[in-house]
């Protein structure tokens, strides 16, 4: 029998325990086809190709891929995230296309994005107290479970900052609010998309640093995109490896980038001779 995993503050939060080792998957994806019509010629194109991917509950999975590989397009359709695409796609059980509007709402909050830019993200009228306000009079079933000063604790923010606009923010600072807004959710799945390359390379580590506890202290899983393999040997265990829309390989971290097959990943660790994977203890 696994431990459970308390979500949420120090003390844990008895009312939605994790059993990462026993729960069922977050997400599996069956084939999954996504086209997108060109902005510039209005041709239609193939932007994921029949991929498919499966998160257990707490897991750590890495798509990595070069610019424009259809990562994040991959991302948003198989969590419902406003891409529709063509394919069996399971969150947290239920099918996409079986369930209604009240119901994908309903799951919605069960999945909780972390972007690139951090101050887009942000609503830039609205302090970090009053977004947060926001956020629970959306949620208050999930929301009512710890106060603005525990939370920013847990992002290793101080109370401070709850009256700042996102301007009088650091990249950091709003990122890691952003990251708190995604945790006052108690999410099963974090869905990281590029969530340090708009950062300062100085607190870059400390996001990933951040992610990887939130990870093992909520036994949320991470859908991790990046198009950088060490930010992926860091933090994840399993990575699927994207070119032009396809997966073209997948496995755990400790194979995929130790003895790469394909050749496009062996040109992505070629490039990024610090990528490749040894054991983090
Ligand atoms: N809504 C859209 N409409 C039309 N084309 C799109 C749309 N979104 C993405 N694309 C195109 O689909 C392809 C895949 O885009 P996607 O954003 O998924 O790539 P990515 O791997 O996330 O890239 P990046 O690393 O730059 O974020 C690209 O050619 C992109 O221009
Ligand atoms: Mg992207």
């Amino acid at each position: 029998m696994s431990e459970a995993v308390q979500t949420g503050m120090p003390g844990g939060d008895a009312r939605h325990p994790r059993h990462p080792a026993t729960d069922p998957p977050v997400l599996v994806v069956d084939n999954l086809v996504v086209d997108h019509r060109d902005r510039g010629t209005g041709e239609v194109f193939r932007a994921v190709d029949h991929v498919s991917l499966r998160i257990d509950a707490g897991a750590s999975v890495a798509v990595v891929g070069e610019s424009g590989s259809g990562k994040t397009t991959l991302a948003m359709a198989a969590t419902g995230l406003g891409v529709r695409g063509d394919g069996d796609i399971r969150l947290l059980g239920h099918s996409l296309s079986a369930i209604g509007r009240t119901q994908l709402r309903r799951l919605r909050p069960e999945v909780q994005v972390v972007f690139q830019d951090p101050h887009g993200s942000l609503d830039p009228r609205q302090s970090v107290r009053s977004g947060l306000r926001e956020l629970r009079s959306l949620q208050p079933q999930r929301t009512a479970w710890t106060d603005d000063t525990d939370l920013l604790g847990r992002v290793r923010l101080t109370p401070e900052i709850l009256d700042r606009y996102p301007h009088q923010l650091s990249g950091g600072q709003a990122q890691r609010v952003c990251i708190a807004r995604a945790l006052l959710m108690r999410p099963r799945l974090i869905v990281a998309d590029e969530p340090t390359s708009g950062l300062d390379v100085s607190v870059q580590a400390d996001v990933l640093a951040l992610l990887r506890q939130i990870r093992s202290s909520t036994g949320a899983a991470l859908l991790m995109i990046s198009h950088d393999l060490a930010v992926v040997r860091s933090l994840c265990d399993v990575v699927h490896v994207m070119y032009r829309g396809r997966v073209v390989e997948a496995g755990p971290c400790e194979t995929v980038l130790v003895a790469p097959e394909h050749e496009y990943t062996r040109e992505l660790l070629a490039a990024m001779p610090g990528a490749r994977w040894r054991s983090r203890r």
